[in-house]
């Protein structure tokens, strides 16, 4: 896929100056929603909805094919970008982790003290929690959905011109402080932080924001970069490395105007250069990722868009909020573009 790679002397960040006669291709704003597989609905259900307290803004039954339920969970009655799909496929594999695949996917909550009564409540339903760890552009408490779908609750701040100036975000490969990484920082002080009292109910401070980030993995960052950037028009803001194995490089890119990185729209993928491990389909390990497309008025331009850098996007069936194209990364990771008809509300 030669069309995607970077383009030589345009470096992430460089402004380029459009020509006049040539209308700048599309770019997404953010995530839509994130799509991930269970074989039980009603677990999930009890989790999300009862554990995490998302609204289920939907659910249906699917006759025929290998999804049997269909759940849609979110928050502010549906704004894209806090989407949860979950679908129930009865009898599916394990799936598992691996190249052209999600990691983990990441919601935000406010601040340290709001995670601190996350964990809390997790711990006392019985859910093992690890960290909160310190990321530098913020900090994250992990945990696994019924399914085995890592998640982690990331805090809004400090962000990520906390090491480069915020007009200038990843343009060169930052290395962690080794005190956020294993070997220097206090394991047992990070796993002794809680809040010290139950926290049977969520509390308004506790309120989930949506997507913080999305991670996957790739065999090849230089050409996932290229796809990203040149397709979906987002930008790339952040090389540092894996801060539980400082031998992984970790990308990051977002939908960023060269001053503020929007909510909800960051993807980092680890890089696994060479690696045999591809994602597996199943259980616990989610389908696909989508992103806005914006109005219906922009789907043969996105398509258009898409062809003309050899990438057939497929007219998928519509999504009961307004149609969508889908389409394969270059590693193998299923994306979707989601369209919002006039007059409808997200997801119904
Ligand atoms: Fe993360």
């Amino acid at each position: 896929m030669t069309a995607l790679r970077p383009t030589p002397g345009s470096p992430a960040g460089q402004t380029v100056t459009p020509s006049p006669d040539v209308p700048p291709p599309p770019s997404t704003p953010g995530f839509h929603h994130i799509t991930l597989v269970t074989a039980d609905a009603k677990g999930a259900l009890a989790f999300y909805g009862g554990v995490l307290g998302l609204e289920l803004l939907h659910e249906e039954t699917v006759d025929g094919g290998e999804t049997s339920y269909r759940m849609v969970f979110g928050q502010e009655g549906g704004r894209p970008g806090t989407l949860i799909e979950v679908l129930e496929q009865r009898g599916a594999p394990r799936g598992f982790f691996g190249v052209g695949g999600v990691h983990h996917l990441a919601l935000g909550v406010a601040d340290g003290p709001s995670q601190l009564k996350w964990k809390r409540r997790l711990r006392d339903l019985g859910i093992p929690v690890s960290g909160p760890y310190d990321r530098g552009y913020f900090h994250s408490i992990y945990f696994r959905d019924p399914d085995g779908q890592i998640l982690e609750l990331a805090t809004r701040g400090p962000g990520y011109a906390v090491d480069e100036p915020a007009d200038a975000l990843g343009r060169r490969l930052i290395q962690p402080d080794p005190r956020r990484l294993p070997g220097g920082r206090d394991e047992a002080a990070i796993r002794a932080r809680i809040h010290p009292e139950p926290v049977p109910e969520i509390t308004p401070d506790m309120t989930l924001e949506g997507i913080h980030h999305i991670t996957g993995i790739t065999d090849d960052l230089e050409g996932m970069g290229a796809f990203l950037e040149r397709a979906l028009g987002l930008r790339l803001v952040k090389k540092t490395l894996n801060q539980d194995d400082g031998r992984t490089l970790h990308y990051f890119w977002a939908s960023y105007d060269g001053q503020e990185v929007a909510p909800a729209s960051c993807l980092t993928l680890f890089g696994w250069p060479g690696s045999p491990q591809r994602a597996r389909p199943g259980f616990g390990q989610a389908r696909s990722v989508a992103f806005q497309g914006g109005h219906e008025a922009a789907f043969s331009s996105w398509r258009t868009h898409l062809e003309s850098l050899g990438l057939p996007a497929a007219s998928a069936p519509s999504h009961p909020s307004g149609p969508r194209l889908s389409l394969t990364a270059p590693d193998g990771l299923a994306l979707e573009l989601v369209f919002r008809e006039a007059g409808t509300r997200d997801p119904l």
